[in-house]
């Protein structure tokens, strides 16, 4: 039998299909798009076919993410920051904090010797510090969010943004473009900018960054140079799993499975 974990994002949806020895055999991540209901059902579609399994051969189907309560023949909706940190346990055990950028939410989640949660602290509504953030200045450079990663390289400034209010911001960014300021010091102020954020938002569970060993999971973990803005204002290495956009969903699969024995 197999087991399906469902993360439904407020920018892409995720799913990870596992069999009873959490041998993963596909995962899918799409745009969640305006119909949620659509891309559930073509994440799910997707990753059945990868693994050639027939939807009458799930045992159970667990989701998670903002979408959560959309998904039809579910055992249950289960949070987050749960499905995050059963992923990550999965991942990269002895994970002691976890942070997760989404496009939408940032969260920093710290967690017990066992992997589970014990305290969490999460962004106000606002999108400053998010994926969606870094997707507007993206294209305000003009360059595509996939190469947001590499554009850091060689800057020296230490370029300083004065809002992180996307739409301040935003304006701001076009204002240095304007004046010649080169991409890779917009980038880098870019990134330490989300990285003095997430640290606010670390030190409300974390308030000494003590000797936990830190990961990131989420789509904004893809992007290496906020890894990298991270490592330097924390002074230490964040680890990041293989596939940082499907730890919830693996999370959620894996619930799926423990939940049915
Ligand atoms: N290849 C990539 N390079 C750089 N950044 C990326 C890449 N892929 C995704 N991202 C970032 O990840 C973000 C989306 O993250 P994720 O898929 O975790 O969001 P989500 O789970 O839908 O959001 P939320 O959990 O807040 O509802 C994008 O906004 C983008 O900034
Ligand atoms: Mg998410």
């Amino acid at each position: 039998m197999y087991y399906l974990g469902i993360d439904i994002g407020s920018l892409s949806c995720d799913a990870v299909l596992i069999d009873e020895n959490e041998t993963v055999l596909a995962s899918s991540v799409i745009p969640t798009g305006a119909r949620n209901v659509e891309a559930i059902q073509k994440v799910k579609t997707h990753v059945l076919d990868m693994a050639g399994i027939q939807e009458s051969e799930l045992k159970a189907v667990i989701s998670t993410g903002y979408g959560r309560n959309r998904v039809d023949k579910r055992l249950k909706a289960v949070t987050e920051i749960t499905c995050h940190a059963r992923g990550i346990k999965a991942s990269l055990e002895g994970t002691g904090l976890l942070i997760d950028i989404g496009g939408q939410d940032s969260k920093a989640i710290k967690l017990d010797t066992d992997g589970k949660v014990k305290d969490f602290a999460m962004n106000d509504k606002c999108a400053a510090g998010t994926g969606r953030f870094l997707e507007a200045m993206a294209r305000a450079l003009q360059v595509p969010i996939e190469e947001m990663s590499e554009l850091d390289h060689g800057a020296t400034k230490n370029l300083t943004l004065s809002s992180m209010c996307t739409v301040f911001a935003e304006s701001e960014v076009v204002s240095l473009i304007a004046d010649g300021v080169e991409t890779n010091e917009i980038v880098n102020g870019l990134n330490r900018a989300i990285a003095s954020r997430t640290i606010s938002l670390v030190k409300r569970v974390a308030p000494e960054l003590s000797n936990e060993s830190v990961a990131m999971s989420g789509g904004v973990a893809k992007n290496s140079g906020v890894i990298r803005a991270l490592n330097q204002l924390m002074g230490k290495e964040i680890k990041v799993p293989e596939q940082p956009d499907t730890i919830g969903a693996l999370g959620a699969a894996l619930i799926a499975l423990e939940k049915s024995k």
